[in-house]
């Protein structure tokens, strides 16, 4: 099983929509790991977004991360970071298709309502960056067998 970062954005909790877009993640099938809310602050953010630092909207992205506190969420599941990258949609809202997270929510290439980890190797290391070890849960789940075929577990 993979598991993955998701950040519910400050867009998404002043939309009312920390909710819906949970239960979008639950009613596929994938299992929440981990959940808080977290205010970010810059340290944090720069490094989250360090591949982005030389981009001329880098402030403004910050300054849209730390509006208010963010949901971090770890979800877990087979092909986790694939599914969920492709659940989330193109990064530029207005371009997203229906049926995607952003695709149904959004009109903004910043105010996009979340951040998905896009490779297993960095959901790895974003999930560390945003969880203690102590934060990410592995009860049980008791419906697998229902959710994936044998030979898929
Ligand atoms: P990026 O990692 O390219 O996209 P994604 O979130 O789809 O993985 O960009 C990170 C965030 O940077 C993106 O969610 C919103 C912001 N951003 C802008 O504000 N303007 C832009 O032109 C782009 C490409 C991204």
């Amino acid at each position: 099983m993979e598991k993955t970062l998701v950040l519910l954005k400050p867009c998404t909790l002043q939309r009312g929509l920390v909710g819906e877009v949970i239960e979008r993640f639950e009613k596929r099938g994938l299992r929440l790991a981990g959940l808080k809310m977290m205010q970010l602050t810059d340290a944090i953010l720069d490094e989250h977004y360090a591949h982005l630092r030389e981009k001329s909207f880098f402030r403004d992205l910050k300054a849209s991360m730390k509006a208010t506190p963010v949901i971090a969420c770890c979800l877990e599941g087979i092909d986790a970071v694939a599914v969920v990258r492709a659940m989330t949609g193109s990064t530029n809202g207005r371009n997203a298709l229906p049926g995607t997270i952003r695709g149904d929510y959004c009109m903004s290439n910043q105010q996009n309502i979340v951040h998905a980890s896009d490779s297993l190797e960095n959901a790895a290391i974003e999930l560390a960056r945003f969880f203690k070890p102590e934060e990410i849960f592995d009860y049980e789940s008791s419906n697998l067998n229902f959710l994936y075929a044998l030979d898929e577990l």
